[in-house]
């Protein structure tokens, strides 16, 4: 297993009120070699949160966090993190931003290059990010992700800011890097047709507190025809999960859910 949570809780304190505030409760997940994860549920149930103690950003309260079969203890090069907001230096250049994520100390500019490659923006390597797009410097900040040498991909609402029509553009980009470059993936979304359209695996959260209601594993090839009756159907089963999760809010944790039930 490429990376694990292990019976994971994590307590924040609640700023309004100075009490713990469940975001996690008792989460196993296990994230396999060369899958494309897609994490979904709504607002609030502890998507990000999974993927900050994922990306070491975050350390569990209770339970433990893996990586390669080890306890992680902080942020690392193998895995690398895309957020909603691309955050790339402004007095950098495209390039700039890139090469600093290089770990190799030697080509550092020809390997950045390489990575503004892959995700169309070589032309654009001596820009500042202030003139790029917002499709754009996502894409600068998928190449900066890319350049650590990851293994695994961790990637927080990445389009969840951009238009209609990026977005597709951008998913199928991350669908074609995940391919030619066989990384493990996990995606967090909270559009349920971003999720078919990219995912080997879809795992719903609910939240209060955060706990994974079911999974379904996907084998259609890609391009997906969302369209076609059995990805309708599958949609339609998401849509009465995620609606029934949110009328169990605040009840009793919902019985765990496993494929076939
Ligand atoms: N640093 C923090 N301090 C306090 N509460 C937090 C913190 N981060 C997240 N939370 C709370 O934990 C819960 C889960 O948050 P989050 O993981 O961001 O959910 P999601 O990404 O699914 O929207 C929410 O109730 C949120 O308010
Ligand atoms: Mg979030």
């Amino acid at each position: 297993m490429l990376a694990s949570l292990r019976n994971v809780s994590k307590v924040f304190t609640d700023p309004r009120n100075g009490r713990g505030l469940v975001a996690l409760n008792g989460i196993d997940l296990d994230v396999k070699e060369g899958e494309f994860l897609c994490l979904i549920g709504s607002s609030g149930c502890g998507k990000s949160t999974t993927l900050n103690l994922l990306a070491g950003f975050e350390s569990p309260t209770r339970g433990d966090v893996l990586f390669k079969g080890k306890k992680v203890i902080g942020p690392s090069p193998e895995r690398g993190v895309v957020f909603q907001e691309p955050s790339l230096y402004p007095w950098m250049s495209v390039l700039q931003n890139v090469m600093f994520s290089v770990q190799e100390k030697n080509g550092r500019e020809s390997l950045a290059m390489e990575y503004l490659k892959m995700v169309g923006l070589d032309g654009f390597a001596n820009s500042r990010p202030s003139d790029l797009s917002g499709g754009m410097k996502q894409r600068v900040a998928i190449a900066r992700a890319l350049a650590m040498g990851p293994d695994l991909l961790l990637m927080d609402e990445p389009f969840g800011s951009l238009d209609e029509q990026t977005r597709r553009k951008l998913d199928n980009d991350v669908l074609r890097l995940w391919k030619e470059g066989s990384k493990t993936v996990v995606f967090v979304t909270h559009n349920i047709d971003e999720a078919l359209m990219l995912g080997t695996r879809v795992v719903l959260m609910s939240a209060s507190p955060g706990r994974i209601e079911r999974e379904w594993v996907l084998d259609a090839d890609w391009p997906r025809d969302l369209s076609s009756p059995s990805m309708m159907s599958l949609r339609e089963e998401i849509i009465g999960m995620l609606q029934a999760c949110a009328c169990a809010n605040g009840a009793a944790p919902v019985q765990l859910l496993t494929i076939g039930d």
